[in-house]
């Protein structure tokens, strides 16, 4: 629905009902195409906030530093969530130099020696869990065998959580990626997530090992952050590096499984399979609503439309990454499209800080399925699957296949 307003443009209802498979959101799809910078009030958090759609001016937005993450905090802004998405004090809620600060401290995590190290780890567990879901033979729930458990164990290496604390984690990342949480609930989990790394960190910086908790604790200790900004932004790595891998994977092999033709070819030469993932990125519409707001600190065009200063933005990705002055015939799976880089990492400043992992995590599962599993298919029709309702990122409920 659309109602008018007193004063200026026309303020959009965006009500954020889930989707299925990757139908792209109707609204910002339209406003895409209709009005590019639009106002829009959502389902939580008052007064409305402008929502950018398109590439061009959503790369501006993200590169621009007068639009702020720490304003965000503390405010009851328009959110598709009831609670605020991103711990406050992390790494997604800093602007410079602090957000400078954060990111080198975790920089080093992403290395070619640590990407060497989580790689051949990814390839061993991958290869183990394929091994145990064809032992137990067809069908098989892939997100419960092979995507979810392989997600969950490279955050586990990557960050230096002990297998054995895994399940709570995935309890957390539940309770806290849920539309439905409330606030309080969700604060209370971030509460014990919190409490959970600290810690672990405590503990890390007695005895060190070679993880991202170890060093973030090396950094507190030397005085290059405080506790709660290290807390904040392993809870962070945390939750996204569970359940956006689990999600765009397994949404990855069900495009993949409905697309035989296109799949068969990439079987055919695996060379292909990296720019094949950078199409499947662009094409998965990865997130029902938007995400962490920005706040302009100053007046700012943005596609002949003044953005005020104070004025809360979001952006979406999903609506850019199927722009089509971008990409030509963009709703169309092309694996072997060669045009401009897609923003499903998002961009500028707060670009995703695990793409290099997300990307080599995306690739070793299914370059591991197209080889072991060469007649991999849905184990029901695929209007039949179901799909997450209620929650932060889309994806699969389950994905039943055999083989
Ligand atoms: C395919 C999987 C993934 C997708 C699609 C994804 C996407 C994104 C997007 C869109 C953003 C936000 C950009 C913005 O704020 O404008 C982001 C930020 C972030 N992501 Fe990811 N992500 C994925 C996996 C991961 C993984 C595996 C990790 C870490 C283990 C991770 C850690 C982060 C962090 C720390 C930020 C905040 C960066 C900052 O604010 O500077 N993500 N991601």
């Amino acid at each position: 629905m659309t109602a008018p307003e007193h004063h200026g443009p026309v303020v959009h209802d965006w009500a954020v009902v889930p989707l299925p498979a990757t139908d792209p959101d109707p609204l910002p799809r339209r406003l895409l195409r209709e009005e590019p910078v639009a106002r829009v009030r959502l389902p939580y958090g008052e007064g409305h906030a402008w929502l950018v759609t398109r590439y061009e001016d959503i790369r501006q937005i993200t590169s621009d530093p007068r639009m702020s993450r720490a304003l965000t905090a503390g405010r009851p802004l328009p959110s598709s969530t009831p609670h605020t998405l991103a711990p406050a004090g992390g790494v997604g809620r800093a602007d410079p130099p602090d957000h400078t600060r954060l990111r080198k401290l975790i920089a080093p995590t992403f290395t070619r020696r640590r990407m060497r190290a989580l790689r051949a780890h990814t390839e061993e567990r991958t290869a183990d869990l394929a091994a145990r879901t064809q032992d137990a033979g067809p069908p098989a729930d892939l997100t419960e065998t092979f995507i979810g458990p392989l997600s969950a164990s490279v955050v586990a290496e990557l960050l230096g959580v002990p297998a054995a604390d895994l399940d709570r984690v995935h309890a957390w990342r539940e309770a806290v990626l849920r539309h439905d949480t409330t606030e309080a609930d969700a604060e209370s989990v971030k509460g014990e997530i919190a409490a959970y790394v600290a810690g672990l960190a405590r503990h890390r910086a007695e005895h060190p090992a070679d993880d991202l908790i170890s060093e973030l604790a090396a950094a507190r200790a030397a005085g290059g952050l405080s506790t709660p900004e290290l807390v904040s932004t392993a809870v962070m790595l945390t939750l996204n590096g569970l359940d956006a891998v689990r999600n765009i994977v397994a949404t990855m092999v069900y495009v993949l499984l409905v697309h035989p033709d296109q799949t068969a070819k990439l079987r055919a030469e695996p060379a292909r399979l990296p720019p094949a993932v950078e199409e499947l990125l662009r094409y998965i519409p990865q997130r029902n609503g938007v995400g962490m707001p920005r706040i302009a600190t100053a007046d700012i065009d943005v596609g002949g439309v003044t953005v005020r200063a104070g004025d809360v933005v979001h952006v979406f990705y999903p609506a850019a990454n199927r722009d089509p002055a971008v990409f030509t015939d963009p709703d169309r799976l092309d694996l072997e499209r060669d045009e401009a880089p897609h923003l499903a990492f998002g961009h500028g400043l707060h670009y995703c800080a695990g793409a290099a992992l997300a990307r080599m995590e995306a690739e070793v599962m299914l370059s591991t399925l197209l080889t072991r599993f060469p007649a991999l298919a849905l184990a029901v029709a695929p209007e039949r699957l179901a799909w997450r309702r209620g929650t932060v990122n889309r994806g699969p409920v389950a994905l039943p296949v055999t083989w």
